[in-house]
């Protein structure tokens, strides 16, 4: 099967937020990444979080509109889609809204087809295990509450397939420090131990990162708000 996806969109009507990222562009480059899932008869699609951000013009109504705009345009496709929420997307909106909003489905959750299990987490918790559409963002403190960690261990347990983990932050250790998730390594571990796990799927570090570890490859993929050029990808499994 084939699987699109894209990450960190941070779509908004900003030309620029900071030095590199071009919000602004994320409307079209999705028009791109889903024309060529299209065309490539991809099965599933993937949005690895942050679809939109705002700056300090933008008003609650003016995010929900692009965060809208971005759904309705990727649902037009027809193709089946998920959102695995980031942090940004988080910092205005809260998982209640997404869902009224758009099509948004709450974590955690499985996608069941034929060959595969999609776990799909949320790492969007604070220290205190309090979501950060409640805690409040801080982008440097996701963490796997205990729910989430014990949904893992059960859609593994369970699934007859072989795995695919999808989460906003970072299980690779090797990427930036201040990105990874601090319950990580647990995380890790069930992966390593279930043997049933035959990819990890992140996005949150904007430059990208590949690994294999415990003979897993990790993927983070690049973010599609950085510069002109877009980033979303397709695999085969
Ligand atoms: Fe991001």
């Amino acid at each position: 099967m084939k699987i699109g996806l894209f990450t960190d969109c941070h779509y908004c009507k900003a030309e620029y937020l900071g030095p590199t990222r071009r919000p602004k562009l994320s409307i079209n480059k999705i028009r791109e990444a889903m024309n060529a899932f299209k065309s490539n008869n991809v099965d599933i699609v993937f949005c690895l979080g942050d679809m939109t951000d705002h700056d300090e013009n933008s008003t609650k109504e003016q995010i929900i509109e692009c965060f809208k705009e971005a759904m309705s345009l990727i649902k037009s496709y027809n193709i089946p889609f998920y959102l695995v929420p980031g942090n940004h997307d988080y910092l205005v909106m809260t998982a209640n809204d997404m869902e009224k909003e758009a099509d948004f489905k709450i974590p955690p959750y499985t996608v069941e087809t034929n060959t595969h299990s999609f776990i799909i987490l949320d790492a969007n918790y604070r220290s205190n295990m309090v979501r950060f559409d409640k805690a409040g963002v801080q982008w440097t403190d996701s963490n796997l509450p205990p729910h989430q960690i014990e949904f893992l261990k059960n859609a593994l347990n369970t699934s007859t397939k072989r795995c695919v983990v999808l989460v906003h932050e970072n299980l690779d250790p090797s990427v930036d420090k201040m990105h990874i998730i601090k319950n990580a390594e647990q995380a890790r571990d069930i992966i390593k131990n279930c043997q049933k796990v035959s990819l990890v799927i992140q996005g949150h570090y904007h430059s990208g990162k590949e690994s294999t570890i415990d003979n897993i490859p990790y993927i983070t993929l690049p973010a599609m708000c950085e510069g002109e050029s877009n980033s979303f990808r397709i695999l085969e499994l």
